[in-house]
């Protein structure tokens, strides 16, 4: 029976580890010994994963040797951009590296973790040939796998949404595609690893460029004082327009991949236009979105100096912990620059990691018995639905409703 190795339980590794941990003999592999030593007590520090109990032959380990015992590695590390936007694939290469150590004849090595088209069999394998001494194709195959999970969607999971697959030989791409077919109901088995790499790049680009439509939408219908969300309702009437919302865009994927994709085509010679205004545009979207707001005080006869603030939404997205790349800070920060004193509420995400990676104290909810000037709702958290915003506002303040979630409040309510 095959024997499966998952690197890297965060978002993407642990609910795949849970589902093969059902049915074949899995390790869980993860450097962070403070993450294995919570997913041995059955705790998930994202909240993705409630209950273990079902993969019984499943086990976490952060002991490279551990790794030695497996014939299918699963790579699942993070894949992010450096300062300059640059694909960062340290994390991977360091993976690879790991991998490529203990790997024997026949056994099969697939990446999941967000990449280039060619940067697996470019970047990835000579390093697992250097490492493991086997030749590419005769001693050990490789597939591709993109995951398409959206942490907080509890209607599209892992199992029940169709799966790319992919493999090096004709032989391993149809092994690899029966392996995710008896965890997942559809896979789709992709013609070749640089297919399903594309495949995934192009995926979460053109979300991004459809939100950047919408976000210079929203600029342009600002200038023109009309409400870009009715705009949106009523072009939804004909059968073809596409929805999307106007809103920050920020996390690890959709803010991210389409850099991978433009690097591959800048070093190949093209230097994509359409690709890059998307993220131009919704890059600068917190700064439309403060200089929205201080114009909207103005309005209200507010001084921006010591206008109070409560922004509700720490993460990148509804529904979700993740703080990764999440551009209500970038808000936060430009609107203390303006003199305004900011609180940001956020009861999912952990307050501890806020001020780790932004230096910015999270208030909790209990301490809501300010007067706020504004309430600005920046994520469409469920639980903010329940909340009474009129009670916390200035006889004088307005709401600011990013995603225009919110059921109708009789104070002003601005969206984007
Ligand atoms: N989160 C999502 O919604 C999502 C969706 C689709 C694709 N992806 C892609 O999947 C990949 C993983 O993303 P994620 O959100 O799960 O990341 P994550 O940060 O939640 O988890 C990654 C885990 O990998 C571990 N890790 C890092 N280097 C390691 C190594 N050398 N060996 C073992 N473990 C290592 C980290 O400690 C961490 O626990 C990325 O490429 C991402 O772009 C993510």
């Amino acid at each position: 029976m095959d024997k499966i190795a998952i690197i890297g339980l965060g978002y993407v590794g642990l609910p795949l580890a849970i589902e093969f941990g059902k049915k074949y003999p899995t390790i869980g592999f993860d450097i962070n010994k403070q993450r294995i030593q919570s997913l041995k007590e059955s705790k998930d520090f994202n909240n993705e994963i409630k209950d273990f109990s079902e993969s019984s032959m499943l086990c976490f380990t952060s002991e490279q040797e551990d790794l030695r015992e497996a014939n299918i590695y699963i790579i699942t590390v993070p894949t992010p951009v450096d300062s300059y936007k640059k694909p960062d694939i340290s994390l991977l290469l360091e993976a690879t590296k790991c991998v490529g150590k203990f790997l024997q004849k026949d056994d099969i090595v697939i990446y999941e973790s967000t990449t280039y088209p060619t940067c697996t069999k470019k970047e990835c394998v000579p390093l697992l040939e250097k490492t493991s001494n086997l030749v590419f194709n005769k001693d050990f195959f490789v597939g591709y796998s993109p995951e398409r999970i959206n942490p907080g969607d509890k209607n599209h999971t892992l199992t029940n949404i169709t799966k790319i697959t992919s493999g090096s030989t004709e032989k391993s791409a149809q092994k690899i595609d029966m392996l995710y077919k008896s965890i997942i109901k559809n896979t789709y088995l992709a013609p070749s690893i640089e297919v399903a790499e594309a495949a995934k790049a192009i995926e979460n680009a053109q979300r991004d460029l459809n939100i950047a439509f919408v976000n210079e939408l929203s600029i342009i219908f600002d200038r023109l004082g009309i409400e870009t969300q009715e705009v949106l309702k009523a072009a939804q009437t004909k059968w073809n327009f596409l929805s999307f919302t106007p809103g920050l865009v920020g996390g690890h994927c959709i803010s991210v991949d389409p850099y991978y994709l433009t690097h591959i085509s800048n070093e190949y010679g093209y230097h994509p236009k359409v690709i890059s205004s998307g993220r131009f545009i919704n890059d600068m979207m917190p700064s439309f979105i403060v200089q929205k707001i201080i114009k909207l005080l103005a309005k209200h006869q507010i001084n921006p100096i010591g206008a109070k603030i409560a922004i509700f939404g720490a993460s990148f997205k509804e529904n979700c912990k993740d703080i990764r790349n999440a551009k209500v800070f970038e808000v936060l920060k430009e609107l203390q620059e303006y003199g305004c004193i900011v609180k940001i509420f956020d009861s999912l995400v952990d307050s501890d990691e806020v001020f780790k990676t932004y230096h910015i104290h999270l208030s909790k909810l209990e301490e809501l018995q300010d007067l706020f000037d504004v309430c600005l709702v920046a994520i469409a958290h469920d639980y903010f639905l329940d909340f009474n915003y009129e009670k916390i506002l200035q006889p004088h303040g307005f709401i600011f409703d990013l995603k225009g979630f919110l059921p109708k409040q009789t104070k002003k309510v601005y969206k984007l």
